[in-house]
């Protein structure tokens, strides 16, 4: 007997299927008779509907989201004075204040389907309330949506006193992932050294590593050259990422060329984070302006896992954002121009199962014995999906309903058309 079944929906596979859940695992997937659905707990039909994966986003800054116009707005929309904006406010803000925002941005998640979320913690401060307050979060969110914790040095992990001492102890207080930021280390060769340590941190530690790397312009921030050596050297492999990597997209194509295959080797993993780099990077250009965003689809040919990363929601760097991963694969689609069938079909892979994978999230699919955590959306293919960026009709996190939405078309008042108009094809 199952405790709830999705019935008929399609998965992105095209598969038509019927998932079977027993308590928080997916026991079933397949055709199940009408009798079991009948003695099932509750059944939702999701006929004509796609079934997917919950979205999974392995980049994000909860200590500052929903804080935008606080102090004050960023005027010159630039990564710089975001950093300078957010050091005033990480001053002011207190752990409840930060409690209150995350939770608010947790809700918004699940109602988005969004089940997953890689998080970097300021932890630059010596008061460390950002970490504590993220920790409260996290135990709080665990039974319905999984938040991974980043020690992240905002301000280098050598730029002030304590910025090293600082990581290791939010990592002794708890927290999951190794971070930093090397480029913005007072020396490139600083910088370099903060990546050697870093990887060493983590491999001692047994932990993953996801550093902030180059979200710069300019085209000689090579720190994932280093990043890329020590995870071979340390053989960290899928466990570590580069986050951002902007600038690969200003670098020569010739040390590219070296560079590629290097990290392809390393089996690190890549994040970019569309919306924002295509906001902060290029702010000195005159025209042509660069994007700004990481070369994608080469990292893909090579088979590098590359992820989409929402980066920020309504904070210093950003002043807007919906917690809905669709409209970050919708902007990454563009700028990276993956616009054929199938690189469409991957651009929704990369918000679902690709970030999964840079995650290393256990039990994640649509198979039996995965964890029963899943999302019913108003599209029929996931491209349709992307391009409606539609309701979520239902959002199952392990095993509950914790999410539900009507159907919303809408009601037209023209003179010889159809009272209801679909956006579906
Ligand atoms: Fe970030």
């Amino acid at each position: 007997m199952f405790d709830l079944v999705i019935a008929g929906g399609t998965l992105p596979d095209g598969t038509v299927a019927d998932i079977g859940i027993r308590g928080d695992r997916i026991a079933e997937v397949g055709r199940i008779e009408a009798a079991a659905q009948a003695s099932a707990g509750r059944v939702i039909d999701a006929s004509g509907d796609l079934v997917s994966p919950p979205f999974v986003d392995p980049h994000f800054h909860m200590d500052a989201t929903l804080s935008y116009g606080l102090p004050r707005v960023n005027a010159s929309g630039t990564l710089l004075e975001g950093i300078s904006l957010w050091g005033e406010l990480r001053e002011i803000a207190s752990t409840g204040d930060m409690v209150t925002r995350a939770l608010t941005y947790c809700d918004w998640a699940v109602s988005m389907g969004l089940l997953a979320i890689r998080t970097h913690v300021d932890t630059t401060p010596d008061h460390l309330r950002g970490v504590e307050a993220m920790l409260e979060v996290k135990r709080k969110v665990a039974p319905y949506l999984d938040l991974q914790l980043v020690a992240f040095p905002q301000d280098g992990l050598y730029r002030t006193k304590t910025g090293r001492e600082n990581v290791l102890r939010a990592l002794d207080m708890g927290v999951d992932v190794v971070g930093g930021i090397p480029h913005f280390e007072r020396t490139m060769d600083d910088g370099a050294a903060s990546v050697k340590d870093l990887a060493r941190i983590a491999a001692e530690r047994g932990l993953m590593l996801d550093l902030h790397c180059d979200e710069t312009d300019d085209p000689m921030s090579r720190h994932v050259e280093t990043l890329a050596a020590e995870v071979t050297r340390h053989g960290l492999g899928g466990r570590a990422a580069g986050s951002h990597l902007t600038s690969m997209h200003s670098m020569d194509n010739y040390y590219v060329s070296k560079l590629l295959p290097l990290i392809a080797e390393s089996g690190m993993t890549a994040i970019p984070n569309p919306l924002i780099n295509i906001t902060l990077q290029g702010r000195h250009d005159t025209f042509p302006k660069r994007r700004g965003l990481t070369r994608v689809k080469e990292m893909q040919a090579l088979g590098i896992t590359v992820g989409w990363g929402q980066d920020c929601v309504l904070d210093p760097w950003y002043s807007l954002g919906t917690a809905d991963m669709l409209d970050v694969a919708f902007m990454g689609l563009h700028v990276a121009q993956m616009t054929h069938p199938e690189e469409m079909a991957r651009c929704f892979r990369m918000v679902t199962e690709d970030n999964a994978k840079i995650m290393n999230l256990e039990g994640y699919g649509l198979k039996p014995g995965c964890m029963a955590s899943l999302v019913v959306l108003d599209a029929g293919t996931p491209t349709e999906a992307l391009r409606l960026r539609p309701d979520r009709l239902a959002v199952v996190s392990k095993g509950k309903v914790v999410a539900e939405r009507a159907r919303n078309d809408a009601r037209l008042s023209l003179a010889g058309r159809p009272a209801s108009v679909r956006r579906r094809h």
